[in-house]
């Protein structure tokens, strides 16, 4: 089932590139632990640019002789041209790493027989991952892309041809402005992937990640908006500026739902994650404490890096800890793809997200129920989620405290007002009853902890009937 994208709102391109680079660093090293190297096609653009320089400044976070890199799309120009996508790649990284030679896999859009092109570097794709040319395409770990005002992404433009090339991964396209003749992936390889990362930035973006990222009916959807992972996470990384236009987010149709494995049997912890997954649940959310923050104990980067074996859904990890800083790196190294701390925790909240974003997460906030709103809604402009808690943090099967249902309003109304993308996420005490109260009010997330894995009947119809719940 196609993810809904996950945004994250940068303040500016410096941001935008350093939260790229923490990324790509975070899911190479993911990748290489796993599957012991790390296949990412990359993009063109101007974006990039300072994406690579981003990159080179850690290059020594990354095992390059395990990387394998392709090209989403190319101009039909000599290698060394200033126009060619590989040109820009080779110039502003790959000169400044070691990744060996062959692992770098120019696309040959200059081929004077552009179809043959096309077919000899889907036959190079497949012999790096060992497949067939001609069966299901091979799943990249990342697949970085950019977006044109007229919605096209890679070089797959409105009306192209190249959209409608059934069974091929690489095919032939060309810039209705210009007539460059260009060479593209196709939606069928993009799709396959991993992880598909969107970055926008500047104004001139604006009005098309609004659309890209919109409920907007089209008679054609946009090339952009064909872009659906399958299974994998398609992240939209924008700037304030490429992100101002952003009325509402295409909603997923129901509130996400994000099973906490606090109440989980941790002896058959993975078991029941994969139960949670087929259930419908879009996220994990994994409960840390320590004992001081709140008065338990339960687990830490050990659980996580085990999880992130077993799942392919994103990793939300809620820190109930002090001193938060001290353990964000670790957290990454294990698999989060997300950090929510609690703003009591910290006196630098706003340098504790910077770094967050750095190492390549998902950055969120939380308050406990004695913590005035403002605290939280201050925050608002900076963080991909804002958390309210709904019991006291430290314990599960804990009663949902309606009085909290006054600051998921009011951060609600601050995130409509400065932040449409900012999710909005309650914890604790949520189950089929609870739940559609919480949305009503403004939750667009939802943790469940005992109310899915403390189900009478089965993990997977605890969730729907949450899911079901916040639909009626
Ligand atoms: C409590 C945790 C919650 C808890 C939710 O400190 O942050 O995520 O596990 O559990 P339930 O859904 O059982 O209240
Ligand atoms: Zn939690």
């Amino acid at each position: 089932m196609p993810q809904r994208s996950e945004i994250q709102r940068v303040a500016d391109a410096e941001e935008l590139t350093a939260a790229a680079a923490g990324l790509f660093v975070r899911l190479a090293r993911q990748a290489i632990a796993e599957r012991t190297r790390f296949v990412v096609a990359l993009s063109g653009g101007r974006t990039p640019r300072s994406f690579f320089h981003r990159l080179v400044q850690s290059a020594a976070s990354v095992d390059w002789s395990r990387v394998e890199i392709f090209w989403g799309d190319e101009r039909a120009v000599p290698a060394e041209h200033s126009d060619s996508n590989f040109h820009l790649a080779r110039q502003e990284l790959l000169n400044h790493v070691p990744i060996p030679g062959d692992h770098v896999h120019r696309m040959p859009a200059d081929t004077s027989d552009s179809d043959a092109g096309a077919a000899a570097y889907q036959a190079e794709i497949a012999r790096v991952f060992g497949v067939p040319d001609n069966g299901d395409p091979p799943r990249f770990d990342l697949v970085l892309l950019g977006v044109g005002a007229d919605g096209h992404t890679a070089s797959l433009y409105p009306g192209s041809q190249a959209l409608r090339s059934l069974g091929r991964w690489v095919t032939t396209s060309e810039n209705p402005q210009t007539g460059m003749a260009r060479m593209t992936m196709t939606p069928a390889i993009i799709n396959r992937a991993r992880c598909v990362l969107f970055l926008a930035e500047g104004d001139e973006k604006a009005e098309i990640v609004n659309q890209a990222l919109g409920t907007g009916e089209r008679p054609e959807p946009l090339p952009v908006e064909l872009i659906r992972p399958e299974v994998g996470r398609k992240i939209w990384l924008v700037d304030r500026a490429a992100a101002s236009q952003i009325e509402t987010v295409s909603p997923a149709g129901h509130a996400l739902i994000a099973p906490s494995i606090l109440s989980a049997d941790f002896a058959n912890l993975g078991e029941q994650v994969g139960q949670a997954e087929s259930g419908g649940a879009d996220r994990v959310h994994v409960d840390v404490m320590d004992g001081h923050f709140v008065p338990n104990i339960t687990m830490g980067p050990v659980v996580v890096r085990s999880l992130r074996r077993v799942t392919s859904l994103p990793i939300e990890t809620h820190i109930m800890i002090t001193d938060p800083e001290d353990y964000v790196e670790a957290f990454a190294g294990a698999g989060s793809d997300s950090i929510i701390f609690h703003q009591e925790a910290t006196t630098k909240p706003l340098a504790l997200v910077r770094r967050i974003r750095e190492l390549g997460m998902g950055a969120g906030v939380a308050i406990s129920p004695e913590t005035p709103v403002e605290a939280l809604i201050d925050l608002v402009p900076h963080i991909d989620l804002a958390l309210v808690m709904t019991v006291q943090p430290g314990f599960g099967g804990q009663a949902f405290m309606d009085s909290m249902l006054s600051k998921v309003e009011r951060v609600r109304k601050k995130i409509s007002e400065v932040h449409p993308t900012c999710e909005l996420e309650v914890d604790g005490g949520i189950d089929a009853d609870t739940a559609p109260v919480a949305v009503q009010s403004g939750a667009d997330v939802l943790v469940a902890g005992s109310a899915v894995f403390g189900a009478a009947d089965s993990i997977e119809h605890a969730i729907k009937r949450i899911e079901r719940a916040t639909l009626s």
